[in-house]
C-alpha cells in the first residue's frame, strides 16, 4: 500500500490527483484541504471510495499542520510514502499589472509579492515541515511541490510573459526550495521534485486565461516555445503525465525542476508544455 498526502485537492489538479490515485485500491490517499466548504465533490467521492480519507487543516498555521499530520500518522501507522503540495493560487488581484504598472504603487507590490509568496511558498514549507517525520519511515520518500513554468526564468525570457509578477516569483522560490530540501533531506534518501502539471483546464487556468482575447494571448506566447499547443489540457491528462514522473523519480533527479513530461525544461524538449 502506498500512502499520498495531497493539498489543494478540492477541486483542479488536486482532485483530479485524488480521483486518479484513489482508483486503485492498493493506495491510501489523505485529501488535505482548508475547507470542506468548497468540497462537495471530493465527498461524495470519499463516500464511495473507502481509501479517500479527507483532512482538514490551515496551511498557513504549524498548530493545524500538527494535528493533521498525527491524523495521517494514526491512520498509516505512523508513515507517509508521497507528499504532493499542489495547493496554490494567483493570489492577488494586481496579477494583470506589468512590473513597471507598480511604479507608485508599493503597497500593492508589497501585497502581490508577500500574498503569492504566503499562498504557494511559505505554507508549502510549513507543510513539509510538518510531515516530514512521517515521510522519513515512508517507504517511497518523496516530496513533489506542484510549480509552473512561469516561475521559470528561460520561460519567461523566451515567451515574454511579464504579468503575473508575484505568482511567477513565488513559483521561482518553491523551485528553489524543492532543490533546498532535496539538497538538505538527500543523505536520508528522501527525493525532491518540483513540477509543472502543463496547461491545465481548470477553473484557475479559465480565470486568467479564460477570457477569448487573453487565450489569444497566451497561445500567441506559447507559440513561441511550440506551435503544436492548442489550449489547455484536460485534468485527468495532465495528473496521469505527473503520476508518471513522480513514479519514476530516483535520487539522481532529486531537486528538480521537471514538466509534466519529465522533461527538464526546453533547452532538452523543445516543447512548451508547460504554464
Ligand atoms: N491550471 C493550470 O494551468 C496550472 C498551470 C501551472 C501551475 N498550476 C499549479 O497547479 C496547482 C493546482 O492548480 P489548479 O489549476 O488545480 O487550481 P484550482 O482549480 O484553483 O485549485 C486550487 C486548489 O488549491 C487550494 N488552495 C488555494 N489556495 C490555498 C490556500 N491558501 N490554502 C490551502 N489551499 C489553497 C484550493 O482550495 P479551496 O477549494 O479551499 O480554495 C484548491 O483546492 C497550483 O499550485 C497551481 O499554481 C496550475
Amino acid at each position: 500500500m502506498v500512502s499520498w498526502v495531497v493539498t489543494g485537492a478540492t477541486r483542479g489538479i488536486g482532485f483530479g490527483w485524488i480521483e486518479n490515485l484513489s482508483a486503485d485500491a492498493r493506495n491510501q490517499v489523505f485529501a488535505l484541504i482548508r475547507s470542506r466548504a468548497t468540497a462537495a465533490p471530493l465527498e461524495s467521492l470519499a463516500a464511495k471510495r473507502k481509501n479517500i480519507h479527507i483532512v482538514e487543516a490551515d496551511l498557513s498555521d504549524p498548530e493545524s499542520l500538527k494535528q493533521a499530520a498525527a491524523h495521517v500518522a494514526e491512520a498509516t501507522g505512523g508513515s507517509l510514502d508521497v507528499l504532493l503540495l499542489n495547493h496554490g493560487a494567483a493570489a492577488a488581484d494586481t496579477s494583470s499589472l506589468l512590473p513597471t504598472a507598480f511604479h507608485g504603487k508599493e503597497k500593492e507590490l508589497e501585497h502581490e509579492i508577500s500574498e503569492n509568496i504566503k499562498v504557494n511558498l511559505t505554507t508549502s514549507i510549513y507543510v513539509t515541515n510538518a510531515f516530514l517525520h512521517l515521510i522519513r519511515k515512508g517507504t517511497e520518500k518523496k516530496i513533489v511541490f506542484v510549480s509552473s513554468s512561469s516561475g521559470d526564468i528561460e520561460f519567461t525570457r523566451i515567451t515574454g510573459l511579464s504579468a503575473v509578477l508575484g505568482y511567477s516569483i513565488a513559483k521561482a522560490g518553491l523551485n528553489m526550495v524543492a532543490t533546498k530540501f532535496g539538497a538538505e533531506l538527500a543523505p536520508e534518501g528522501i527525493k525532491t521534485l518540483s513540477i509543472s502539471p502543463g496547461w491545465v483546464n481548470t477553473e484557475a487556468a479559465q480565470a486568467i486565461t479564460g477570457d477569448p482575447e487573453t487565450r489569444k494571448f497566451f497561445l500567441s506566447i506559447f507559440h513561441k516555445l511550440d506551435a503544436n499547443v492548442d489550449g489547455p489540457i484536460p485534468v485527468a491528462e495532465s495528473v496521469s503525465a505527473q503520476l508518471k514522473v513522480v513514479q519514476d523519480l530516483t535520487e539522481k533527479d532529486s531537486g528538480k525542476f521537471f514538466t509534466h513530461r519529465g522533461d527538464d525544461i526546453l533547452r532538452s524538449s523543445g516543447e512548451a508544455e508547460w504554464f
